[in-house]
């Protein structure tokens, strides 16, 4: 049973179970991919940390853990476009298989700043992993490697997710009232 519905959410999108399942099978088929071969995997600070922990224990292939902090969309529901990186990863990655881990792609500008980082930083190669894909926002021509679910243009909560910092926390993923964001939107 989840916990009793946030007074700010509209509804429960993904279901805590039904992301778990999803991460395993995730987790299997890169496990299947990189058969024989380390993997470095770089949790993208701070909206992948809990999809980012789960994912790692479904993964049998020996890894390494990195954290690398960057933000786009300043304090607001739309984003920025502007990317800033605010912590850099502490290890060279050079000729090492990397695997991204993002909550989500929504105009693409941050995975494809992902991507041409890591090729820069000479990694030998480049996968990423994303929990929730959203292509109608897309603004970059660019798909992640694997993807746990296609969603919808709403705003979406929980399990990692945020708007100003709040509802990381929800075990699940939801859609926020729009009343929520509108009304802090608005100066
Ligand atoms: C979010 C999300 C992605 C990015 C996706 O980060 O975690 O990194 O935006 O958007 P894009 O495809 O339009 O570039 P955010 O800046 O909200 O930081 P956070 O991870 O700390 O929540």
């Amino acid at each position: 049973m989840e916990k009793a519905l946030n007074l700010d959410l509209k509804k429960i999108l993904i279901e805590r179970k039904v992301i778990q399942k999803k991460v395993e099978i995730i987790g299997k088929e890169i496990s299947s991919d990189f058969a024989g071969k380390k993997l470095i995997v770089i949790a993208i600070l701070k909206g992948s940390v809990i999809f980012f922990a789960d994912l790692i224990r479904e993964i049998t292939v020996p890894v390494e853990i990195e954290f690398l902090r960057i933000s786009s969309y300043g304090s607001g529901a739309e984003s920025s476009g502007k990317i800033c990186l605010e912590q850099e990863i502490a290890v060279d990655v050079t000729g090492k298989n990397v695997l991204i881990v993002e909550d989500i792609v929504d105009s693409g500008n941050t995975l494809k700043f992902l991507l041409d980082y890591f090729a820069q930083k000479g990694a030998q190669s480049i996968r990423s992993c994303v929990l929730l894909d959203k292509p109608s926002r897309r603004v970059v021509d660019i798909k992640a490697d694997y993807i746990c679910f296609e969603v919808p243009d709403d705003f979406i909560v929980g399990y990692g997710l945020d708007y100003n910092q709040k509802y990381r926390n929800l075990p699940y993923l939801a859609i926020l009232k729009k009343e929520c964001y509108i009304k802090n939107d608005i100066q």
